[in-house]
């Protein structure tokens, strides 16, 4: 990686002024339901408490739009990390002004302290200048350890590195180096999962993709767009219509290129988008009345080939509604293929994650990146505002 890390500093005595992306999801109560993000950061804040280093901690969580609001405080994240960590961590009342000021000047060596969510101020997402130097004041070193955000241009996760030095953390190093590896030399044949509802969100990484990949793999709600775009009768599917044209350029432009792109050929429908519809695998048109929510078991076997020989795997999104017991074939396959391929698999987006968690496959693979529109991002091929802003090697 050409950007310097935590490890290219002295942090010794220093106070590091940490971005973190502690966005982590939560059940309606606040609960946290999944603290891998918190579990991924462990290792820079170790590493600064370890080296002389006071760590203070930025991060987001949800969207609050520039206004405190308690239900997104990064309270019950705070009393997380104290737990994972086995040190105490304060958490500030705010992200800035005189009483986070003066507890900025406390904490010391080997210490923890945590400003309150960072939206909560309107200058974050605007990376208000004035907003960002006066967090750069608050320390001696800015360590970006949120992939997740690098995508975001915010005071935080960029400005702040126009004040003081700014280095990578471990983790931030460890997707780069995994995610850069696929982009820039990945080993072949290259095979990208690429799932989810929505191709609006999705057709510029699946174009960058046809210009890398050896095969593409779609499937999910946007698959069904593709295929209805092809001429394929859906049905009651829900598909985007407004899509048609860009679905059949990336089809056009994968065949031009010599990509192989696989759309299913049979699918898990239902007479109802409900886990207790009727369910039926058809191969050909969607009859009336029915809607394809999930990849069928020819389908399944498909894509599970190409991505078991794949040397290269890069999976973002379910290819089914995997939340529903019926429709969770496929994106089970996909998990248990992924994990059983030999070669690089990365996998990112958080409902991927949550796929392969349910499919218990998670420890079988290579790179889960905690990076989600991030992630996709960096495979488009984009220059993320949060690694731009780093000091070169
Ligand atoms: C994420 O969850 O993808 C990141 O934390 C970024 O969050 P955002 O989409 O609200 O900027």
């Amino acid at each position: 990686m050409n950007k310097k890390t935590v490890r290219d500093v002295d942090v010794r005595g220093k106070k590091a002024l940490v971005r973190v992306d502690f966005n982590v999801p939560q059940a309606k109560t606040g609960e946290i339901t999944d603290d891998s993000r918190i579990r991924a950061a462990l290792p820079t804040i170790r590493y600064l408490l370890d080296n002389g280093a006071a760590a203070i901690l930025m991060s987001h969580l949800g969207r609050p739009k520039g206004k405190t609001a308690p239900e997104f405080s990064l309270r019950r994240v705070a009393s997380r990390l104290e737990e994972l960590l086995s040190v105490p961590v304060r958490l500030a009342p705010a992200v800035r002004g005189p009483e986070v000021a003066r507890m900025v000047r406390e904490v010391g060596p080997g210490q923890v302290l945590m400003l309150e969510n960072t939206r909560f101020e309107p200058g974050e997402e605007k990376n208000d200048p004035t907003l960002a130097k006066e967090l750069a004041s608050y320390g001696d070193v800015f360590v970006n350890d949120a992939f997740g955000a690098a995508h975001r241009a915010h005071a935080t996760t960029a400005g702040i590195a126009a004040h003081i030095p700014a280095v990578a953390g471990l983790l931030m190093q460890k997707e780069i180096e995994a995610l850069g590896g696929i982009l820039h030399a990945p080993e072949r044949p290259f095979v990208a999962i690429i799932g989810g509802a929505k191709i609006a969100e999705k057709i510029q990484v699946l174009e960058s993709l046809t210009e890398r990949v050896d095969t593409l793999l779609i499937g999910g709600g946007m698959s069904n767009t593709f295929m209805a775009s092809l001429g394929r009768p859906m049905a009651n599917t829900p598909v985007e219509s407004d899509k048609f044209d860009e679905a059949r350029r990336i089809v056009a432009a994968a065949a031009s290129r010599g990509v192989t792109l696989e759309l299913p050929t049979d699918m898990v429908c239902a007479d109802a988008f409900s886990e207790t519809a009727n369910v039926r695998t058809i191969n050909g048109p969607v009859p009336d009345g029915w809607m394809a929510l999930d990849i069928g078991p020819e389908s399944q076997e498909n894509f599970s080939r190409y991505i078991r020989k794949a040397a290269t795997v890069f999976w973002n999104g379910p290819v089914g509604v995997f939340e529903m017991a019926p429709f969770r074939g496929g994106t089970d396959a996909v998990a248990r293929a992924v994990a059983e391929c030999g070669g690089m698999t990365v996998v990112g987006g958080g409902d991927s994650l949550a796929a392969v968690e349910q499919a218990g496959v998670a420890d079988r693979i290579k790179h889960l990146s905690t990076g989600g529109g991030a992630s996709l991002e960096f495979m488009e091929g984009k220059t993320l505002p949060g690694v731009a802003a780093l000091l070169d090697k």
